[in-house]
């Protein structure tokens, strides 16, 4: 039988001069409007590279109701395009999108870039790890090249695909197939375990019934496309790591790995999970966190 879920490879490619540039610009505030927040401000490497908020903070304070969860930046490159609702297609465009995005950094170019340049040292740098030197797109590629270095090919799970019948305990083992069994893996498949397909939250039922505090995020694809097929439909997310990124969902509204397959078990696959299920699965889901990589200096 092929499997539906694959090991990550243990060597990726990255350009370290650029990866190191980028973990830079990660912490860095001059790439905010106000001086005031960094990328790890939200993704946050102590913590899976997320927050551990419900929903992200904003630089704008009326709209902080309508964030997204905030997403781990954890194998992020593995994913077939990025945010919540796939909205973009390379990390490249997403980092751009982030940095000029009022309610996220709220930065323009032309100031942000005028603040790097006034670094010598960073100057420098940018023009030994690009032709071009400092320009915005190579912000991006050095961001985007840090992010592609952000991978845990080393969870229990890879260990066990690879072929080591003792990296899984009894129990995770027993998730495991009840993850297929189920048809979890329907959904949640290929290196990333998600990452790779969209689909509606809710189809046997809403996951909303008697909510009043709906915002226009939660309607998934629906809130960029407006086209009905697309309302409620989220990119699938990846497990990876998924014990380290609780509250969990596009809007943090499941405080813990139970509640969340409690909630996917009855909406996605219209059913209930016993109790004994229910610690094997969660079994099962700790066993995709990995050693944290290490960060390119
Ligand atoms: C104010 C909090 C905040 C800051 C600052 C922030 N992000 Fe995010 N990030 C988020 C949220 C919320 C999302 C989910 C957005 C969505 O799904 O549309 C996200 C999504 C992402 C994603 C997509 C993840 C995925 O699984 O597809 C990437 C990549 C990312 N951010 C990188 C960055 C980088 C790089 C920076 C700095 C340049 C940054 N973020 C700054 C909150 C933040
Ligand atoms: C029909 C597709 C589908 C199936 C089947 C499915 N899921 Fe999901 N799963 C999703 C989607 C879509 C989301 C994101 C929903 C949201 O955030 O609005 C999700 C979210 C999750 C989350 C939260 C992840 C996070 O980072 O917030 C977990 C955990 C999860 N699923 C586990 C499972 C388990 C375990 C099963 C089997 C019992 C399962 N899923 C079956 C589509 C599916």
């Amino acid at each position: 039988m092929p499997r539906a879920i694959a090991p990550i490879p243990l060597r990726t490619h990255v350009d370290r001069t650029r990866a190191a540039l980028g973990r830079r610009l990660f912490f860095d505030t001059r790439l905010s409007g106000d001086g005031s927040i960094f990328c790890a401000r939200c993704h946050d490497p102590t913590h899976a590279y997320t927050d551990g908020r419900r929903r992200s903070l904003s630089l704008v304070p009326e709209a902080s109701a309508r964030q997204f969860n905030v997403p781990t930046l954890l194998n992020v490159s593995l994913n077939f395009a990025f945010g919540w609702r796939a909205e973009h297609e390379t990390l490249e465009a997403q980092a751009r999108s982030v940095i000029e995005n009022p309610e996220h950094m709220g930065a323009d170019w032309p100031g942000a870039l005028h603040r790097l340049r006034a670094d010598p040292a960073l100057v420098a740098e940018f023009e030994s790890a690009f032709a071009d030197g400092l320009t915005a797109t190579n912000v991006t590629r050095a961001i985007a090249e840090f992010e592609r270095s952000l991978i845990t090919p080393n969870a229990a799970l890879d260990r066990y695909l690879r072929g080591d019948r003792n990296a899984l305990s009894e129990e995770a083992l027993c998730g495991y197939r009840t993850f297929h069994r189920y048809g979890c893996v329907s959904c949640h498949q290929g290196v990333n375990v998600g990452g790779n397909l969209l689909a509606r939250f809710g189809i046997f039922g809403s996951p909303y019934e008697g909510r009043e505090t709906l915002v226009p995020t939660d309607l998934g694809r629906y809130s960029l496309t407006g086209r009905e097929n697309d309302r409620r439909v989220f990119r699938v997310p990846s497990l990876r790591n998924v014990a380290l990124t609780a509250p969990y969902f596009h809007d943090g509204s499941a405080r813990t790995l139970e509640d969340a397959v409690r909630i996917v078990a009855r909406y996605q696959l219209g059913r209930e999970v016993p109790e004994k299920d229910m610690d094997c699965l969660v079994a099962f889901l700790h066993s995709l966190t990995a050693p944290q990589p290490e960060s390119p200096r």
